[in-house]
């Protein structure tokens, strides 16, 4: 290779041009940035959450940067509904490169003590974290096990899924915990296809799951004095990592999960 075509496919490295992502959960804080990220670098994007009103948003702002976005509504808890919306994205954009899985959340709605853990909320909050992660990504590596032209599995964890809290955390912490292994696990069955699974692994992202807590002035201050980057991450800290994983930039990258935490987890 010369000179010059290095410097074109180290260009293209980053550029997702004629790629199609599904995001589960992409009318979220978080999955509404990393649809738009991806729309910038030139993916077509398909976008799945329960609601419309959240999905239309979303899709909105993926055709603000010039790309093709379709906005679905399904349960990605939902085994046939997961392999409806992956057969909605096929059909509209002809095949399926990407999957990022951001649904999940609602740790701070079901804190209780360990030894007291209702299985109710045990069962919500791993089905929100887990399950989704599970079932959308089955429907999706199918597809891409079809389609024959590798792909990339980005699962969305947390810091939570590394280390433990003195506040009532444990279902999240389990759910968290078990997308780590299974990226370890995605990774290493899926290779033998070219499917590349990875995670990024965020603590306190400013966005309405966590707007309540950061509203605390002296829950806030503690949390930044504690982030050796001294701020709270925002949405946009989340995309270079996105685009890195999505990419052909980490073709020979699989099963890793990046901590982006400000130094956060530097610190234990
Ligand atoms: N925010 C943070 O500080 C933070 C930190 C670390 C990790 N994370 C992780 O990042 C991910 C995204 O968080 P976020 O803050 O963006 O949360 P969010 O704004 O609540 O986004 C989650 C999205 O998933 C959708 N959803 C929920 N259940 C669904 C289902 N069964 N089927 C389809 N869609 C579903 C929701 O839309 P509908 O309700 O309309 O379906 C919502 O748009 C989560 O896994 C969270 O644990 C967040």
């Amino acid at each position: 290779m010369t000179a010059h075509a290095d410097a074109k496919a180290q260009d293209k490295l980053f550029r997702l041009d004629d790629r199609v992502a599904l995001i589960a959960g992409g009318s979220g804080a978080i999955g509404a940035a990393i649809g738009e990220a991806l729309g910038r670098a030139g993916a077509s994007v398909a976008i799945a959450g329960r609601s419309s009103e959240r999905t239309e948003p979303a899709a909105a702002r993926v055709r603000e940067t010039g790309a093709l976005a379709l906005a679905m509504v399904g349960d990605v808890n939902d085994p046939m509904e997961c392999e409806r919306l992956v057969e909605e994205t096929v059909n509209r954009f002809g095949r399926l490169d990407i999957v990022v899985n951001a649904v999940g959340g609602g740790a701070g709605t079901a804190l209780h003590p360990a030894e007291q853990y209702p299985m109710s909320e045990w069962d919500r909050i791993v089905d929100l974290n887990l399950r989704s992660t599970v079932l959308a990504t089955q429907a999706a590596v199918r597809a891409m096990i079809a389609g024959k032209r590798g792909g990339r599995v980005l699962n969305i964890s947390s810091v939570r899924g590394q280390l433990g809290i003195d506040a009532g955390y444990s279902a999240y912490v389990a759910a968290k915990g078990a997308i780590n292994s299974l990226t370890r696990q995605w990774a290493t069955e899926w290779a033998k296809h070219g499917i590349t699974v990875n995670a990024i692994s965020p603590t306190f992202v400013e966005t309405p799951q966590v707007a309540s807590m950061l509203a605390d002035p002296d829950f806030k201050a503690r949390l930044v004095s504690r982030i050796p980057l001294k701020r709270i991450g925002q949405t946009d800290d989340l995309i270079g990592a996105v685009l890195l994983f999505c990419s052909d930039a980490s073709s020979f990258i699989t099963g890793q999960i990046l901590t982006i935490d400000g130094g956060l987890t530097a610190t234990q």
